[in-house]
């Protein structure tokens, strides 16, 4: 759980500014697999459409393992890894909340596009995890936009080095991990609108209810009943299952889930952000579309200190 290990917010800004790779960048295109497998982008839209009807959470859950992997060792798909010494990104505490269902659909997403025999073996897993959020997002409703590729995946995937942003996070942390990342607070807070999607576990905003003034009180009331029957809530209660601009909305009544969501409308630096995300989607949509591009630059490796791996779970 994302609660547990607590690194500083220095270490965390020190750890991901090595991250930045704009010459690696650089060599991203969108139409980089136009020759070499040109059915891609239509393969991962059937593949994960079909993820999607048969699980809710695969779409949120592929979009939330593109930002654990990007955030970590950059977009490399270090985080689909399985040492089986257990020594791997998967094993620290704060990807343990990562559910089965978005690994799942991006090894399936790698699979449909290894069927076609043009395509076999020539597509990184690190892009078929871009493809797959964007999927995500767009078929949720969200914004279709073209996703930078030419990503090679990395070789290593180790539990200590995953350093990622907690729930407690105030907003001078949040921007302090963020642009260890290259990302600005305006890229921080649009990408944290991804939080349309999906739910947390209890254990995630618990401790948040009836200590937490920012809190609404009917809100908190609610919260209660529900992690007395189940073992989650919905990140945006109002369409968990739409990508749209009622995260916003939620946060300028105190019903944001998390701690580091709400604190995005309490601290007046964000504030205005958060307001004019609420009243204008399409604006929320182009900045997100532009900050998932920007993080999906993050790191990139090449051919010259990475590979298209085979099986995503394991390098070549
Ligand atoms: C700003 C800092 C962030 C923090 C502190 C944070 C933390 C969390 C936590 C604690 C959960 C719930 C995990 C659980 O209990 O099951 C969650 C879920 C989620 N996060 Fe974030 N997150 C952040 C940013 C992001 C970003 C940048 C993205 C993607 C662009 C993202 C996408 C998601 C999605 C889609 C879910 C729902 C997953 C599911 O339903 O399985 N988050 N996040």
């Amino acid at each position: 759980m994302a609660h547990i290990i607590r690194p500083s917010f220095l270490a965390a800004a020190v750890g991901v500014v090595v991250l930045l790779s704009p010459l690696a960048a650089a060599q991203l295109k969108t139409d980089y697999y136009a020759s070499i497998c040109p059915n891609l982008e239509a393969i991962i839209q059937s593949s994960v459409k079909q993820s999607m009807a048969q699980s809710q959470i695969a779409g949120p859950a592929a979009l939330r393992l593109f930002f654990h992997d990007c955030a970590v060792r950059g977009c490399d798909a270090s985080i689909m890894i399985v040492n089986s010494n257990g020594d791997d990104d998967w094993h620290n505490p704060d990807n343990q909340s990562l559910k089965p269902d978005g690994f799942q659909a991006i090894l399936d997403a790698k699979a449909a596009v290894d069927s076609d025999p043009q395509c076999r073996y020539k597509v990184s897993c690190a892009d078929v995890l871009a493809l797959a959020a964007r999927e995500a997002v767009s078929q949720s409703g969200g914004p279709y936009y073209e996703v930078e590729l030419g990503r090679y995946d990395g070789r290593i995937s180790t539990k200590t080095s995953v350093v990622l942003p907690h729930t407690d996070f105030n907003l001078d942390q949040l921007n302090a991990f963020f642009s260890g990342l290259g990302l600005s607070q305006t890229d921080m807070i649009a990408l944290s609108g991804a939080h349309t999607l999906g739910a947390a576990d209890c254990p995630s905003f618990q401790s948040r209810i009836g200590t937490d003034p920012s809190m609404d009180s009917a809100f908190a009331g609610q919260l209660q009943s529900t992690c007395a029957g189940q073992t989650f809530a919905f990140l945006d209660a109002m369409t968990p299952a739409s990508f749209d601009n009622s995260y916003y909305r939620n946060l300028q009544t105190g019903r944001g889930l998390l701690g580091s969501d709400q604190v995005l409308y309490t601290d007046q630096r964000s504030r205005g952000t958060v307001n004019y995300y609420a009243a204008n989607q399409g604006t929320f949509f182009y900045d997100f579309t532009n900050a998932m591009t920007k993080l999906g630059r993050v790191g990139v490796k090449t051919a010259a200190n990475g590979e298209i791996r085979r099986d995503c779970q394991t390098p070549n």
